[in-house]
């Protein structure tokens, strides 16, 4: 856990000023994984990993941006029009990009510490992206409207950045609530905050595998989906996305696509059917039903949507076997990264030691294990 006083005193060091100090979580969703960017449903939660942004304004028309992760600056003239460079640099510049036509950024020092682990799927890149957008706003004394913040983001994701992500990553990470998932309309942006029963434990196994989501197997996925909707759109002209299409209707036109496309669009038609029956399990504390469509999901990620990979499998099967395990399976975009697990409350120590235990085992790999509560979106650190 960072220590505030000491990351402002390395701030004041570097750049001979004060600033003020934003943080942005990184999230976990327990349902609803790349129904996103088909107009779909999504119930992630934000999480206790942060990234932090110490931010004072200049007026030169530069800005400097440290990452102590990386003990690296990157410094650009506001008048220069920076390039992508597949670098840890794409996303605070890819935002500053975004935020410069509407304000006027004059100039800022940035220092940034990263604790949301990378290319594990708990976002990272959006935790980033959030501090800095709010960072750069606050500072500027503009008004920060959340929903805006988490569009432009994703908009620095997908045009500088070339991830065609969707807008679950930075919407969770503008709007968390603490103890809350957080029910996402990804078409309206409309949402409800969910309590989550006391008795239960949110619990994230990393397999320690590393995933790479820019470009490839992500954008490949987006694509499929969008060929599927063209094919869809000549029998059901109605259609904007796969979120308007039933599994019904999918079945009946499964032969005018190829096969490969029927099953990544099965994998979309049917997993926004169990966010919507999972909204409702939660809300009758049904964590039994909860659970099983957590499986399902898993199940179909695996088999229809083909973004999981040997370790997560395992990972989930390991979970399945534990005394006390409501639901496990893999999240976030997938190919590597972590999984997430509902946990009784009074098993999840001896779930966490006998997890990391059998994975071991099996991969010869650690993999590091984390109990988070669900917290608040990004804000000033007082
Ligand atoms: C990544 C993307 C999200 C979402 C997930 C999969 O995290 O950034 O927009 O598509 O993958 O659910």
């Amino acid at each position: 856990m960072l220590s505030v006083g000491e990351f402002r005193g390395e701030f004041r060091r570097r750049f001979s000023n004060e600033p003020l100090i934003i943080r942005a979580p990184g999230r976990v969703n327990l349902i609803g994984e790349h129904t996103d960017y088909n107009d779909g449903f999504v119930m992630p939660v934000a999480i206790d990993f942060y990234t932090w942004a110490a931010i004072a304004l200049r007026h030169d028309g530069t800005v400097n941006i440290h990452s102590q992760n990386f003990d690296e600056t990157v410094s650009f003239r506001l008048q220069s029009a920076p390039r992508p460079r597949h670098h840890w640099s794409d996303y605070p510049i890819g935002v500053i990009e975004q935020l410069r036509p509407a304000n006027s950024v004059r100039g800022a020092d940035i220092l940034i510490h990263g604790e949301v682990p990378i290319g594990a799927g708990l976002s990272s890149s959006a935790a980033i992206e959030v501090a800095t957008g709010f960072a750069v706003l606050y500072a500027n004394k503009a008004d920060v409207d959340r929903t805006q913040l988490a569009l432009l983001c994703q908009r620095a994701e997908n045009e500088f950045v070339g991830m065609r992500c969707g807008i679950m990553d930075q919407f969770i990470s503008c709007h968390g609530k603490l103890d809350r998932a957080l029910m996402l309309d990804c078409r309206t942006l409309a949402y409800k905050l969910l309590p989550l029963p006391d008795d239960v434990r949110l619990v994230i196994c990393n397999t320690m595998v590393k995933h790479q989501l820019a470009g490839g197997e992500y954008n490949d996925r987006r694509a499929a989906s969008e060929a599927g909707v063209a094919i869809l759109k000549k029998r059901l002209p109605r259609i904007r996305a796969l979120r308007d299409v039933s599994v019904n209707e999918l079945d009946r036109y499964c032969s005018d696509m190829p096969e490969v496309v029927f099953r990544r669009c099965r994998h979309i038609v049917t997993e926004n059917d169990r966010v919507q029956c999972a909204a409702d399990a939660l809300k009758q504390d049904n964590l039994a039903e909860f659970g099983r469509l957590m499986a399902q999901s898993h199940n179909s990620l695996r088999d229809d949507y083909e973004v999981s990979c040997r370790e997560l499998d395992l990972m989930v099967g390991i979970a399945d076997r534990q005394p006390g395990t409501y639901g496990a399976r893999m999240t976030g975009g997938g190919f590597g990264g972590c999984t997430v697990n509902l946990v009784s409350l009074a098993h999840v120590e001896a779930f966490r030691t006998k997890v990391a235990h059998a994975y071991e085992q099996e991969t010869g790999l650690k993999p590091e294990i984390y109990i988070t509560p669900a917290c608040d979106g990004v804000g000033q650190v007082a």
